[in-house]
């Protein structure tokens, strides 16, 4: 077996085939409708992806050994042992299988962890198309779903990392393609609080709201909420800080938080705007976390 010295040199300079972002999930909107048996929750959540993301890079081996090592801003704290996803998610894939096919991985943490964004779903998927790419892996939708959604509620929906209309604990995806999101001007921010999703979930205060209309920007602005806002408030009143920032910037369409906190995202339409209000929040907040970019193609 190569030491990781060598293994980490194997991943610089990679071609395109061996690199895989991890997008950065969104919720526009996320209706909590029901606390079910099993003690997940039925939502409703139009999700969105960012085209920039956490970064994922690897090279099949032949020892049958994954060996992941974690870099980047938020790489520092975050073990690379057997419950990171990204191992999880190889794993997965090398027990369909039924062999073991080796990798060399590395993780470019560039999501904050514990946000709401997706950040550990998405580096799952990504793990998932990396290496059903480069083992050259045959599995079907349908499986590579179930698959999927062992690791996460939020993972299927990261293996395509399009606009979907998500139902069910996750699991139930369809595909959107709304008019306005494409390209979008995006801002997410972060005030440096880690919230559980577990906790949150924990927190809803079982009202159902009621439905969401995803038929168009406009409805999910209007009528759209998120449902996981008040009690994610409750543990981070940072989140409250950051909404109002983020409601006052010249241009906002729409402020909200995403997932079960404490990122929030702000719709720009017009890049200059959202490059402003970026520069202002850097300038006004430099412990917050900042990222400017657009929302991806459906
Ligand atoms: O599925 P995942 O492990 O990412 O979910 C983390 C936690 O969030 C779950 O253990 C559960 O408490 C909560 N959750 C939920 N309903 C969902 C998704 C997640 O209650 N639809």
């Amino acid at each position: 077996m190569q030491p990781p010295e060598v293994r980490r040199d194997l991943l610089d300079a990679l071609p395109d085939e061996h690199i895989e972002t991890a997008y950065a999930k969104i919720n526009l909107a996320l209706h909590v409708r029901a606390r079910r048996a099993d003690g997940y929750h039925a939502i409703e959540s139009l999700f969105v992806f960012a085209e920039d993301g956490d970064w994922l890079a690897g090279v099949p081996t032949d020892d049958g050994a994954i060996d992941l090592t974690i870099d980047g801003p938020f790489g520092e704290g975050l073990g690379a042992g057997q419950d990171n996803l990204v191992m999880q998610a190889a794993r997965a894939l090398q027990s369909y299988l039924g062999e073991q096919r080796g990798a060399a991985l590395r993780l470019t943490k560039r999501l904050p962890v514990a946000s709401g964004i997706g950040g550990g779903s998405a580096d799952a998927a990504a793990t998932l198309r990396l290496l059903a790419r480069t083992w050259d892996v045959r599995i079907d939708a349908k499986e590579l779903a179930a698959l999927a959604l062992s690791l996460g509620s939020d993972v299927p929906a990261c293996v395509a990392s399009v606009t979907q209309l998500v139902r069910g604990r996750g699991e139930l995806l369809e595909m959107r393609d709304i008019e306005g999101l494409t390209r979008r001007p995006i801002l997410l921010v972060n005030p440096g609080v880690a919230v559980s999703t577990g906790i949150v979930f924990a927190g809803w205060d079982r009202i159902d709201r009621g439905a969401m209309d995803a038929t168009s920007l406009d409805a999910l602005i209007v009528g759209g909420r998120n449902d996981l806002e008040a009690r994610a408030m409750a543990l981070a009143p940072e989140i409250g800080a950051v909404l109002a920032k983020l409601r006052s910037a010249a241009g906002v369409r729409l402020a909200r938080m995403s997932g079960s906190g404490a990122t929030c995202f702000a719709l720009f339409d017009d890049p200059k705007d959202a490059a402003r209000a970026a520069t202002a929040l850097r300038r006004d907040r430099p412990a917050w976390w900042v990222m400017e970019t657009r929302i991806r193609a459906a």
